[in-house]
């Protein structure tokens, strides 16, 4: 992706994001402002590998340690996972190695965490973090974060992170993509109003597909003022796995930072 204005990055590209969208023939519709809440059954899979890789001894002692105490079960039960219902509470979805989630975990003591990974690989290095940084503030769902959906009131979420979402290239597979309408309109529903919902992607055709679904949502606003905005990581993440991987590879990230409305309407 050049500097030259032709990638999707550029303000060039991200300008051509604001024509309108692809046929979402996929996406199912729901009026704007009342979402329903979504049940498991009405997505599609949208993580790649179907089997994780094989453990590592010290994953598996890490595993066998901390993961009963940390793991919340579906119908999710926030009182049950966190003692009591949280006042701050925040998603991260595909964590992967949980870097993002256990720095935010450890800089926000007085902020609840809950991070979704279906990988144990990925659970098992963020259980590492998590000793090495002795959080008390993070519960894992290993699974799809979207079985956690039905379960979180709405306005329940502050914040809602998901980095380097599986992009699905083929055409065929767009469909599988995380980011589509029905999950805008449930990421508004659980979001307080002003609370974030952070995206970012290296993938110039997820991030045009990213971007003309979110400008047109009506319950989001993207903050971003100046290329910087997007172009730079946010200053209170860092970089994840897939984030640094794309970097060295020639695909830096796109940030999009948007701000839920008070209305979807
Ligand atoms: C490309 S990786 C990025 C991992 C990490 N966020 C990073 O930036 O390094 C995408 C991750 O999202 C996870 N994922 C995909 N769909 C998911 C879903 N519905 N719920 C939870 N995790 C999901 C995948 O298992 C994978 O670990």
């Amino acid at each position: 992706m050049g500097e030259d204005g032709s990638g999707a990055r550029s303000e060039v590209g991200i300008r051509r994001a604001l024509i309108a969208p692809d046929d979402d023939s996929n996406e199912t519709d729901e009026a704007p402002g009342s979402p329903r809440r979504l049940v498991h059954s009405d997505w599609l899979h949208s993580y790649g590998r179907r089997r994780g890789r094989r453990l590592k001894p010290n994953q598996t002692a890490l595993i066998e340690k901390h993961l009963d105490a940390l793991s919340v079960t579906t119908p999710l039960d926030l009182a049950a996972a966190f003692g009591q219902v949280p006042e701050r509470l925040r998603l991260e979805i595909g964590f992967g190695g949980g870097e993002h989630l256990a720095h935010q975990a450890a800089n926000n003591p007085d902020v609840s965490f809950l991070g979704a990974e279906p990988f144990m690989n990925g659970v098992a290095t963020m259980l590492r973090h998590f000793e090495q940084k002795g959080l008390r503030n993070v519960r894992l769902y290993r699974g799809d974060a979207r079985e956690l959906f039905s379960g979180i009131p709405d306005g329940a979420l502050e914040a809602i992170y998901v980095l380097h979402p599986d992009p699905w290239p083929k055409a065929r597979h767009n469909k599988r993509r995380l980011i589509q309408k029905p999950f805008l309109d449930q990421a508004w529903r659980m979001l307080k109003p002003g609370g974030e919902l952070r995206l970012a992607t290296d993938d110039p055709d997820y991030l045009i597909w990213m971007l003309q679904r979110v400008l047109i949502h009506p319950g989001f606003e993207w903050t971003a003022r100046t290329a910087d905005d997007w172009r730079l990581i946010p200053a209170d993440a860092i970089e994840t796995r897939y984030g640094i991987k794309s970097r060295l590879e020639g695909r830096p990230a796109t940030f999009l930072k948007l701000r839920r409305r008070e209305t979807a309407a």
